[in-house]
């Protein structure tokens, strides 16, 4: 069932209090290197501004882990988001204390303040009970902590608008307990987690064929829900990056001294039996002698399954990216989840820019779910070539998962 949205609630001379997922990249001194995430929000926010209302926003950065971390303060993105908007940001430089409360009690009708980083306090991230039949006192007393903490949010907003993509597979106080205590007022979806439903639900529920799915990355592990899921609506699963050679290690490959996971390799197995004709995996690796030095190293290109000792993986070959750039070019819709190589260390970065000029030429339906894979088709030049480029990492693989998000269940329906 879909969920209600900000474009359909009245929101003239109203607070939205709206969650968004400012994690972004900062360098050593505090500049925003990838302010994407804060671009991708701004069509909720103006929206609210525009018919009269107010929003106060909500969001962490980084792992602060409940302390204060003055390098993980979101006062960047205030001064980001005041550029965009073109018009003055408020910042509070605490969460839910004095700045705060003041902050939020003297904004107008359109006027936006920033909360300081939800993480800084221990109260955001508090877990369920382990036994949540049997909760310890412990347990209950941090449970009442993360209510007490979310309350304080709750009452200073007139309306819930969760845009916070990122975040949504998290049961965090500012994703799942504020809205749980605005019941009765409305709780909506913003438009940037209304389009990221879109693709990753609703284009792959209903897909036009061929559906292909290209899997990268480090570890099977990581990707061994993906895959599953995938396996059972794809028509073709193309795998890259260094789990191939976990992939290539359970069908008795020589793997040399590449990246493997040698405790997965018979759920490897398990894996290429589901997949049958379905999983593909790459014929050849572009491998080479000093991981340390991409450039200048030793390299060749062999048959998969040919690794020699001294060499590891870095890449797929140039026969398995014509190979699945012409499955790409055939393809109906086509998801993307991870790069095929060190895409950030050239020459290895072949095989990802082949996949990726082959998504950005075909005419499917292309999603590139968040994380390396948004990078790199960021950097190749290439994101406004495909469909919807996901701004989730995490949250974006638990989609393809087919998992579904509490913290946007509890939103009111359409
Ligand atoms: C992300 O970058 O994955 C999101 O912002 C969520 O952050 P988290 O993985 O630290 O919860
Ligand atoms: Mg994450």
């Amino acid at each position: 069932m879909a969920k209600k949205s900000i474009a359909n609630v009245d929101v003239a001379g109203k607070t939205v209090l709206m969650r968004v997922d400012f994690n972004v990249p900062l360098d050593d001194n505090q500049n925003i290197t990838d302010d994407r995430r804060i671009r991708m929000a701004l069509p909720s926010i103006q929206s609210v501004l525009e018919r009269g209302g107010k929003v106060i926003l909500l969001s962490h950065l980084g792992r602060p882990k409940g302390q204060v971390v003055p390098k993980e303060s979101l006062a960047p993105a205030a001064k980001r988001l005041a550029e965009l908007l073109g018009k003055p940001v408020e910042f509070a430089t605490d969460t839910v204390g004095d700045d705060a409360k003041s902050k939020a009690a003297a904004l107008g009708d359109g006027g936006v303040l920033l909360l300081e980083n939800v993480r800084f306090n221990p109260e955001e991230e508090v877990k369920d009970p382990k036994d949540p039949a049997n909760p310890t006192p412990e347990e209950l007393e941090k449970l009442a902590q993360k209510k007490a903490f979310a309350e304080k949010l709750a009452v200073m907003g007139d309306v819930y608008c969760n845009d916070a993509f990122g975040t949504c597979h998290r049961t965090h106080a500012s994703m799942h307990t504020v809205p749980s205590l605005m019941e009765g007022k409305p709780r909506v979806v913003g438009f940037l987690v209304e389009k990221e439903i879109q693709y990753l639900t609703d284009a792959i529920a209903n897909p036009t064929r061929p559906f292909v799915a290209i899997l990268g990355g480090a570890k099977v592990s990581d990707k061994i829900k993906v895959i599953k899921n995938l396996l059972t609506i794809c028509d073709k699963v193309l795998i890259g990056g260094a789990m191939a050679y976990t992939f290539s290690l359970a069908q008795g490959g020589q793997v040399g001294d590449s990246l493997v996971e040698k405790d997965k390799t018979d759920l490897a197995k398990e894996l290429i039996e589901a997949g049958g004709d379905k999983l593909v995996l790459p014929v050849d690796t572009h491998c080479g002698d000093d991981f340390g030095d991409p450039a200048g190293c030793n390299k060749q290109v062999v048959k998969a399954g040919e690794i020699a000792d001294g060499f590891e993986g870095m890449d797929i070959g140039p026969e398995t990216a014509k190979m699945y750039a012409d499955i790409v070019k055939s393809a109906g819709t086509v998801v993307w989840n991870g790069p095929m190589g060190v895409f950030e260390k050239p020459p290895f970065d072949a095989g990802t820019r082949a996949v990726a000029e082959a998504i950005a030429e075909s005419d499917a339906i292309s999603i590139i779910g968040g994380g390396d894979s948004a990078a790199a088709i960021e950097v190749f030049g290439l994101a406004d070539q495909v469909s919807h480029v996901s701004t989730g990492g995490g949250a974006s693989l638990e989609m393809l998962e087919g998992k579904k998000f509490e913290a946007v269940e509890i939103l009111d329906e359409a």
